[in-house]
C-alpha cells in the first residue's frame, strides 16, 4: 500500500517507517519537523507542512496518492496539555479534522491513528481492556478520545475504515543504534535516566511517593517501540470499511517509575541519584494494558518482553554507539 505517515519523522513514527519498509509498503511522510528530525525519515519522500493547513495536506495527498494514512502527528505532552489546552485542541484535534477532510477529497478511506492510554484517565479496572470507560483527566486525553470519537462517526456514517492505538508507554530504540527516541525538552522516563547515567542531568525526577502502589511511585506498562512499530502493519492489514476500532498497545506488566530507575542502575552501572518531586496534574496512579484484543485480532504479541531489555536498547542509542554515525548529527549533541 501507499501509505502517508503524518508525524513521521517523529519516535514512533520513524520506527514505523522501517517497519512499513520491510514488510513491502510505500511510504512518504507529512511532517512540520517540529519535534521531528529529518534524518529520522531516511530517503524517504517528506512534504513539509502543519497538519492544521488544509492547502497543504491537498497538495501531499495530491502528489502522493495515497491508499492509507497513519496519523502520528500531534503535541504530546500531558503536563503542557495541562498548561495550555487550548493548543492541544487547534492541533491535536483540528488537526485531525483537517487530515480527515483531506481523506475524504482525495478518496482515502483507510487510517491507523495514534491514540493513547490517557483516554481511560484514572481507570478502576487494571489490567485495562478495551471497552473500560473513557475519562481522560487531562486535555491530552481529552483530545486522543475526541479523535477517537470522530473516526467512528466517520465509520458508521461515511464507510471510513479505522484503526486506533492506545499505546501506552513506548521506551526503547532500533537494536541497531541507528535510530532512538530524541526530544527536546525530553520528558520520558528511560532517557531521563539515561541522560543522568550519561553524566547529562545530575538527577532524575520522581513526581509523586505516595501513590496507592507497591512503592508509591507511579505504575506504568513499557512497550518496545520496534512492537509498536510492528502493530501499525499488522493494523493497515486489519482495517474494515465502516468499522472503527481500538486496540490496547502495551506489555500487559507493570513496572513502577523506581523499578525503572533500579534496571538503569542495573544495566549502567551508575548510582542514578534521585530528585523527589511533589505530584504533577494530570498522572494517573497506574496505566496498565490489557493486550488481550490486539493479541487475538492483530495476532500482536511483543517481542521484547522485559524492562531490561528495553532499557538495554535506549541505552546502545543514548550512549552515543548509532550504528558508527557521528555524535554531531544525533542524540544530545544538538
Ligand atoms: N511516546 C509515547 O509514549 C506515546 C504514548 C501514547 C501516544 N503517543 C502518540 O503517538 C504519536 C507519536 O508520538 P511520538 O512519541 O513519536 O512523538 P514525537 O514528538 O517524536 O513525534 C511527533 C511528530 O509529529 C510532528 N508534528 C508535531 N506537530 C505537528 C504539526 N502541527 N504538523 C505536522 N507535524 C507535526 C513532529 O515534528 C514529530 O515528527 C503522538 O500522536 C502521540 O500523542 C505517544
Amino acid at each position: 500500500m501507499r501509505v502517508l505517515v503524518t508525524g513521521g519523522a517523529g519516535y514512533i513514527g520513524s520506527h514505523t517507517l522501517r517497519a512499513l519498509r520491510a514488510a513491502g509498503h510505500t511510504a512518504a511522510v507529512f511532517d512540520d519537523l517540529s519535534s521531528g528530525h529529518l534524518r529520522a525519515i531516511g530517503d524517504v519522500p517528506l512534504h513539509r507542512g502543519s497538519i492544521t493547513d488544509a492547502a497543504a495536506l491537498a497538495s501531499a495527498f495530491a502528489a502522493f496518492r495515497p491508499e492509507a494514512v497513519i496519523h502520528f502527528a500531534g503535541l504530546t505532552s500531558v503536563a503542557e496539555s495541562v498548561e495550555d489546552p487550548n493548543r492541544y485542541f487547534d492541533v491535536n484535534i483540528g488537526g485531525a479534522d483537517r487530515l480527515l477532510e483531506a481523506m475524504e477529497r482525495a478518496g482515502t478511506a483507510r487510517i491507523v491513528f495514534s491514540s493513547s492510554a490517557a483516554v481511560y484517565g484514572a481507570p478502576a479496572v487494571v489490567p485495562i481492556p478495551e471497552d473500560a470507560p473513557l475519562v481522560p483527566i487531562n486535555p491530552y486525553g481529552v483530545t486522543k478520545k475526541s479523535v477517537e470519537l470522530r473516526l467512528a462517526l466517520r465509520a458508521r456514517d461515511r464507510g471510513l475504515a479505522a484503526i486506533s492505538l492506545r499505546y501506552f508507554n513506548a521506551a526503547g530504540a532500533d537494536p541497531d543504534g541507528t535510530l532512538g527516541e530524541d526530544h527536546t525538552p525530553e520528558r520520558h522516563l528511560i532517557p531521563n535516566v539515561l541522560a543522568v547515567a550519561l553524566d547529562r542531568a545530575p538527577a532524575v525526577e520522581v513526581f509523586g511517593d505516595d501513590y496507592p502502589t507497591p512503592d508509591g511511585s507511579c505504575l506504568r506498562d513499557f512497550v518496545h517501540v520496534g512492537d509498536l512499530a510492528q502493530a501499525h502493519v499488522l493494523a493497515l492489514e486489519r482495517l474494515r470499511p465502516g468499522e472503527a476500532t481500538a486496540y490496547n498497545l502495551g506489555s500487559a506488566t507493570g513496572t513502577s517509575v523506581l523499578e525503572v530507575i533500579a534496571a538503569g542502575r542495573r544495566i549502567t552501572g551508575h548510582p542514578i541519584p534521585i530528585a523527589a518531586k511533589p505530584r504533577r496534574p494530570g498522572d494517573p496512579p497506574s496505566l496498565v494494558a490489557s493486550r488481550a484484543r490486539a493479541e487475538a485480532e492483530l495476532g500482536w504479541i511483543p517481542k521484547f518482553d522485559s524492562i531490561e531489555r528495553i532499557i538495554e536498547t535506549a541505552w546502545n542509542w543514548h550512549r552515543g554507539t548509532r550504528g558508527g554515525i557521528p555524535e554531531a548529527g544525533a542524540g544530545f549533541s544538538r
